[in-house]
């Protein structure tokens, strides 16, 4: 594992030691990156081969040098469609707590444990609460959580079975994460917002490694993410600096696309009116609970990206959502979240507009288990699970005896 060179601030880059624990850019607030001496890790740092650990730490040679908090996150299977020949799913549902936001939190918590913090606090649409919550577990550290109070039912209850301390505020991450910022000194919290602290963007670097190892060392075409902070499709791009410079991959960079939900679309909106920042989404409203965030911090550098990529950003209503989540578990056996089947929706918008050809090669990435969502989607089916009586029963010979 390499030492940190410095970070490096994402706006105004003025660089920072990482020998202490640090957040924003002291002088613009910016993000701050992780930047290590990549001349040097050319000549030693080596493409992971056959035995290295099914974990994201096989990139161990550009992540921090700490001892990991690891529950076996990353290297998550990328899964041919069975009907589109272009199309893979990059199924991050294999992850520890259902979803890809435990990359980030494996990262940041192995360097808050580094640091000897002792509790860290953070606003979440859902997912990265249940993550943080559990790698905090692991470390022994105090989690401090923040989210809505209609999250989904399966975050909330992951936040307590992890023994977190669990906050379920009226209103939306951007509430959250405002009482975060006004308690964090008096309570003594680190906070671990995203793109609020550099590690995160660390850990979810590890999908773009991993996609391109996945495909032998060579880009896809295109890389569908659902879009709420941004911070994948981030870690993914900084992924792609760093192979590159590294001499792993060469050639054209995947056109990065971008995917929200119409209920909330702060980037898809900035995206058509050709504004190089969002403005905060009023009323947002959406079961893609992790895609509900009015105003993504790292807005500029989404728009950025996915403008020097040459992709594009859309959004698609909740009914959409639900027909492209549905379709892909009756067709192909896999129970998308509502975040990652906002990404297959729009796939079959872009292969009808020409945007994209069938036999282009794309990555989507299910960022969650539909599992995680039940109370969600079964309301938004508008599905109440029958009276016990209406069950069918069977006979003791296994015939089935439908109730009248
Ligand atoms: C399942 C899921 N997908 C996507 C997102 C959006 O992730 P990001 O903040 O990296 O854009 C979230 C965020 O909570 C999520 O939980
Ligand atoms: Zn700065």
């Amino acid at each position: 594992m390499p030492a940190i060179s410095y970070l490096e601030c994402s706006r105004c880059r003025q660089h920072v030691s990482a020998d202490t624990p640090q957040t924003v850019c002291p002088a613009c607030a910016g993000t701050l990156y992780v930047r290590y001496d990549l001349e040097s890790l050319k000549k030693i740092a080596q493409r992971p081969g056959p035995d290295a650990v099914p974990s994201m730490w096989r990139y161990a040679d550009l992540l921090p040098e700490v001892v990991p908090v690891t529950l076996g996150e990353g290297w998550t299977p990328l899964l041919p469609s069975r009907r589109h020949p272009g199309l893979l799913i990059k199924e991050e549902a294999n992850n520890p707590t259902g979803s890809f936001k435990a990359r980030g939190m494996s990262a940041a918590v192995s360097m808050a444990r580094h640091y000897g913090l002792k509790k860290l606090a953070a606003p979440s649409a859902g997912n990265a609460a249940s993550a943080l919550a559990a790698y905090a577990a692991a470390a022994g550290i105090e989690a401090h959580i923040f989210m809505p109070r209609d999250v989904p039912m399966a975050n909330y209850l992951e936040g307590e079975v992890y023994g977190a301390h669990v906050t379920l505020v009226d209103g939306l991450i951007s509430d959250c994460g405002r009482i975060v910022a006004e308690r964090k000194a008096s309570e003594g919290w680190f906070d671990v917002s995203s793109l609020k602290e550099p590690f995160r963007v660390e850990g979810k670097k590890t999908m773009g490694y991993e996609l391109v190892e996945q495909l032998g060392w060579t880009y896809p075409d295109a890389v569908f993410y659902p879009t709420g902070g941004g911070v994948g499709l981030i870690g993914m791009w900084k992924a792609f600096e760093e192979m590159e410079e590294l001499g792993w991959v060469s050639g054209r960079r995947p056109k990065m696309i971008a995917v929200q939900a119409s209920g909330c679309a702060p980037v898809s909106r900035a995206w058509k009116e050709g504004a190089t920042a969002s403005k905060t989404f009023e009323n947002p409203a959406t079961f893609a609970a992790g895609l509900r965030v009015p105003k993504p911090y790292g807005d500029t550098i989404i728009l950025d990206i996915v403008r020097e990529s040459g992709g594009t950003v859309l959004d698609l209503p909740d009914e959409e959502i639900l027909a492209s989540l549905l379709d892909w578990a009756r067709h192909e056996g896999l129970f998308l979240c509502p975040e990652g089947a906002t990404a297959t929706a729009a796939y079959d918008r872009l292969i009808q507009s020409g945007f994209l050809k069938p036999e282009d090669k794309v990555v989507l990435f299910n960022t969650g288990s539909g599992l995680k969502y039940i109370d969600a989607i079964a309301d938004a089916m508008h599905l109440r699970r029958p009276a016990t009586k209406q069950y069918p029963r069977r006979t003791p010979v296994g015939g089935i005896i439908t109730p009248q």
